[in-house]
């Protein structure tokens, strides 16, 4: 396996069974419309989701965080990703307001489940499980994906609430492990979730670059600093 490179992340193979995951510090938005570089962004993101990893670990999700490498990078199971973003949402935001005309800030009766196609040129399209079937994807194991999605979703929302902060959605990728079990992979980040503050209703996560709506990193260290009770080290 060569190195990949993401928009967000490079994966580096370590040997048969592990690889490295490289966070960036580049920032990208509306696939790939809007670029910036954030001094930082790598530390934080390797570090928030190394925290959520291990607290689902916990619980009992199998997830391929091994540990960490460094400052801006884990170690993880090597996988054998499935082309799926496996989305869930609590609370109405982002491409859900114009899907079902909702006003932002709605709170769902219970958590909606989306696929999208991961693929760049198509611009990640929506799709369901006939679909998914076409891409060489079973129903056992979609259903699997979503019963894990919405099993973390139940974990890191009750996490989050009692933190203060508002889970509103989130993306997951799997991946096969060589043993055959799917297996939680990707981040788990402010890049790749909505956080909102339970009372002022800011946002810790990507929408303040996506939509200017003020300093990434500030968003993204207070987020850390929440989570972890320590200051985020300076780098
Ligand atoms: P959306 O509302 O734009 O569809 O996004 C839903 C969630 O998925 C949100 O938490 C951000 C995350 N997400 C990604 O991680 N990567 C993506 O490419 C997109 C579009 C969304």
């Amino acid at each position: 396996m060569d190195v990949y490179e993401g928009k967000a992340k490079k994966v580096i193979p370590l040997d048969e069974e592990k690889v490295i995951l490289e966070f960036k510090d580049d920032a990208t938005a509306f696939n790939g419309e809007k670029k910036a570089q954030f001094r930082g962004k790598g530390w934080l993101n390797a570090q928030i989701s190394a925290h959520l990893f291990k607290i689902l670990e916990e619980k009992g999700v199998k997830t391929h965080f091994i540990g960490i490498a460094g400052d801006n990078k884990l170690i993880a199971e090597r996988l054998r990703m499935y082309p799926l973003e496996v989305v869930v949402r609590n609370v109405v935001a982002g491409s859900l307001k114009k899907r079902l005309l909702l006003a932002e800030g709605t709170e769902l009766p219970e958590p909606i489940v989306e696929l999208y196609y991961k693929d760049d040129f198509l611009g990640d399209p929506m799709i369901n499980q006939y679909h998914a079937k076409i891409l060489g994807i079973g129903e056992d194991e979609l259903r699997e994906m979503e019963r894990t999605a919405l099993k973390v979703n139940e974990i890191l929302r009750e996490y989050f609430r009692e933190k203060g902060i508002i889970l509103v959605d989130f993306k997951l990728e799997f991946g096969k492990n060589a043993r055959g079990e799917i297996v939680l992979g990707d981040e788990i980040s402010p890049d790749t979730c909505r956080f909102w503050d339970a009372e002022t209703m800011e946002s810790l996560d990507k929408d303040v670059f996506r939509f200017d709506k003020g300093d990434l990193i500030s968003a993204y260290e207070r987020l850390y600093e929440r989570l972890t009770g320590e200051a985020p080290a300076r780098r």
